[in-house]
Order: structure tokens, then sequence, then C-alpha cells
């Protein structure tokens, strides 16, 4: 049967129409996963250039689903990177767990616009519940307010803008009412190691990227708590639990400590290192994290849902409410529930919780524990077995991330070429302190030790070639 937008008059709803439409789906989705072990990470250039087709104007008339379906699995699936699968290290993505990207169809299914508690109740108590439950996991304070973004940049935005109203709210100032124009002037520090997207998070809150006090970090990119500035006046601090290059962790203890003393906000942007507070072997790494003010956390990491998944936690949830919240007469006011909506940048917006609150439920601590604790072993292996091969790994492995040189700029980069077209694994380059290196991170629920070593196996071949 064709199944096409045109075909049904609001008086002939055939509720069978979309069921093998949705199979097909399904199956191709299945065929995709099922190919990410064995397919080449990176598409090939025959698949690349077959998206010419993608250059065609729209069509007058609509085309059967199906048919729309199959061109996008047979043109699209090919050209795509395997990034859910269990050998890409070039960022620190995650894939997608069964239950997660499950979850995320059947709430596509739903198509609940997620805004307000008391039209989508349903999602509304999910996302209640999965930050409960993370906010546990993370040993956040227990009143601590949270909000389900698009992923950290946003996350750090959003409680960025929590952070800048209470800092402003302690001189008498409504920055949400009054904006910044005449406002008394805030002072940001943040470590010269900072993520780039919490920058973009300052200036998109009118603070400035460039007028951010940096402070020296050291050889790991940890900021330096002996070169704290002093702190006078509405001040936020933002500190950053894992570098995106070493995974490495500011000092929590001394720098929250100090910062809190002379009345700073404490934001804490981590994004992926704050997964280390759910396991027994990194939690040290952050150790007291939970006295900051707000945390931003991403859940397309290492939570491993679809994209895009991100949470920003606020331990004051008044201050992310005075940000983040609206109202108007046609809107349902939130009474004595939650309206997720009161919490994000977004109004209208898709039911994020779902999909995270599957991914707790499948792990459960014990799982999310194994997974993260897992990659970092893996990790660890990357690093031992390359400078066992004599290829100096220039961080310290504290997480999930590896930095490796292959000897000078150029040859490192020839390396990492050779690597990413192999197809075997992908791994991306960085600029490490002054020195080029490749970039591992390992963060994806199906990485197993064979993905290692076929990839160390790769890694070798690419070097002794190049
Ligand atoms: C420490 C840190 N903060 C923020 C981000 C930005 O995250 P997103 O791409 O989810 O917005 C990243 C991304 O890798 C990161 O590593």
């Amino acid at each position: 049967m064709q199944v096409t937008a045109t075909d049904r008059s609001g008086d002939e709803r055939e509720d069978t129409s979309a069921r093998p439409l949705l199979r097909d789906a399904a199956e191709r989705a299945a065929n995709y996963l099922e190919s990410l072990a064995t397919r080449p990470v990176v598409p090939s250039a025959q698949a690349l250039a077959a998206l010419v087709r993608l250059d065609a104007p729209l069509p007058l008339h609509g085309s059967d689903a199906r048919q729309t379906l199959a061109l996008l699995d047979e043109l699209v699936s090919p050209a795509t990177a395997a990034m859910a699968g269990p050998r890409f290290f070039g960022f620190v993505t995650g894939g997608s767990l069964p239950a997660a990207l499950a979850a995320n169809w059947l709430a596509g299914a739903w198509d609940q616009n997620a805004a307000f508690h008391s039209v989508t109740p349903g999602v509304s108590r999910l996302e209640q519940s999965a930050l409960r439950q993370l906010v546990a996991l993370f040993e956040l304070p227990a009143q601590t307010a949270g909000g389900l973004v698009t992923g950290a940049t946003v996350a750090n935005f959003t409680a960025l803008a929590a952070a800048r109203h209470a800092v402003l709210a302690r001189v008498g100032w409504n920055v949400e009412a009054d904006g910044l124009f005449g406002a008394p002037p805030i002072t940001v520090i943040a470590g010269e190691e900072v993520h780039p997207s919490l920058i973009k998070a300052l200036g998109m809150l009118g603070i400035g990227r460039a007028r951010v006090l940096r402070v020296p970090s050291d050889n790991q990119g940890r900021m330096r708590a002996d070169e704290l500035p002093p702190i006078a006046g509405p001040t936020i601090v933002c500190l950053q639990a894992g570098n995106v290059n070493s995974g490495a962790f500011d000092p929590f203890a001394a720098l929250i400590d100090q910062a809190h003393r002379d009345g700073a906000w404490v934001h804490v942007d981590g994004a992926f290192g704050l997964w280390a507070k759910a396991t027994a072997s990194l939690r040290h790494l952050v150790d007291r994290v939970e006295t900051a003010d707000s945390w931003a956390v991403d859940a397309h990491k290492w939570l491993n849902v679809p994209y895009d998944n991100g949470l920003a936690f606020v331990r004051d949830a008044h201050a992310l409410k005075a940000a983040m919240a609206i109202t108007a007469e046609y809107l349902p006011q939130a009474g004595g529930d939650r309206n997720p909506s009161d919490f994000t940048p977004e109004m209208s917006r898709r039911a994020r919780g779902v999909e995270v609150w599957a991914a707790l439920q499948s792990l459960g601590r014990a799982g999310i524990a194994e997974m993260i604790e897992r990659n970092c072993r893996q990790a660890r292996r990357f690093a031992t077995e390359l400078s066992a091969k004599g290829y100096p790994v220039l961080n310290d492995v504290v997480l999930n991330q590896v930095l490796v040189s292959f000897g000078d700029a150029a040859r490192t980069r020839r390396v990492v070429s050779r690597l990413q077209s192999g197809g075997i694994c992908w791994c991306g380059i960085t600029l490490w302190q002054g020195h080029t290196a490749m970039r591992i991170s390992v963060s994806n629920w199906s990485t197993g030790d064979h993905d290692i070593e076929q990839s160390l196996e790769a890694m070798l071949r690419a070097a002794a070639s190049a």
C-alpha cells in the first residue's frame, strides 16, 4: 500500500498504514547496527559521490513513504561515519544503548511536546524520575534542579544563565528584567584549558568571550589552584571535570572552597568527566565536585543515548527557574507540578528524558559503572601498548582519553590520516601543549577488548607505513 501524507482525509484514518513502514525502518536500522562492527568506519568515496542525488530540487508531488525510506537508507546509510560503532574513538561520542535507541523510537511515535506537565504528564514524570536518579547517582544536593537540553554547550549556557541571575540578584540587579546594560559587572574566571563551548556560552549570555579571566593550567590541563585570582563582587568560577584532550580534572576541593569563601558561584563543566562519580575506582577524580553550585553533563556522551541529549543541574532551583521560566495567558501553569520548560531555554521540546530514563534502567548503577570503568581500562591499554612500541603518550591517562605522538607533527598527521582512511577505527588529531598528537577517546558501550586489539593493530600498521 502507498503511504503518503496526502493519502488521508481526516475521515479516513487507517491506523495500520504506518505499520509496514515502521517495520521496514526497524529492519533497516537493525541491519545498519549489525553492520557497524565490520563495516569501514568511514564512508567510501563511492558512497559520498552518490550524495549528489540529494541536490535534487523539492518535488511538486510527494512520494511513497517506503520509497523515501529506501532512498534514505540506500543513499545515506553508506555515507555515514560508523560513530555509533565500537571503534569510533574520534570524539567522546558514545553510541546508543539498545534500550535508549528503542525508547527514542517510541518517544518519536508519542511525539510529545514535553513543555508542560499538565498536557504531557507521562513524559514529564519520566523526566523528573530520570533527573532524580541522576542527582542521586552524581551525589548532588537533593534539592538540585535539572533541565534536559541538547548537549553540554547548552547545559553550560543554561547553568550559567542561572549563575548570572544569582550573582546579580545578590547585588540587587534583575538581569532577566533589565538586561546587562548598566548592570554591575560580572567577573568570570575559567581555566586556560576550559572547553571552547563554555566560552561560547558566556558569549551568548552577553558576558563576553574575551572578558573571561583565564587561570593558568598545569601540564595535564588542570586549573592551578594557587593561581586563582582574588575574588570580589559578582563572580562566577568555571571549573572542568574531564579535559577534552587529556581527560584531566580540576582540583575541586581547593578551588570550590576558596571560591565559595569569597562569595563566588562555582560552575562545573562535566560533559563527560562527571560520569566518573558513578564508579568506585574513578570517583576520587571528582571528589567534592558536588559542593559546586551548578553542573553540565552530557547524556549523549557516556550514557550512550542517541543525539542530542545533555543535562544542566543547578543547586538553587529558584535561580534556574528565574533564568528560564516564562508565562503567558494561553500556557498551562505548573501549579504544584514541574513544567519541564521552566528549566530549559527551549519551550517546545522533545521528551529527552525518555532515552535517559531507559538507559538508566537498562544499565542500572552497576552497569553504568562497569561501562565507564571498562572504557577507561581500554584507554589505559591503548596507552600501555602504544608506549611499549615506542610511541610516547603525552598525558597521564586518568580517564578515557589518550594522546599519542608518532614523532613530529607531519609524521603524526600522516599516521592518523592513514589510520582514518584504513577504516578499521577512527581517531582524531589535536594539538596538546604545543605537540601534535593522535587523540583517542573511548566511550562506547559496545567497545569490546577485541576492538581495542584490532584498533591497536591498525594503529601500529599505520605507524609502520607512514
Ligand atoms: C568538556 C566539554 N564541555 C563541553 C562540550 C560540548 O559538548 P556538546 O558537543 O555536547 O555541546 C564538550 C564536547 O566534547 C566537552 O568535552
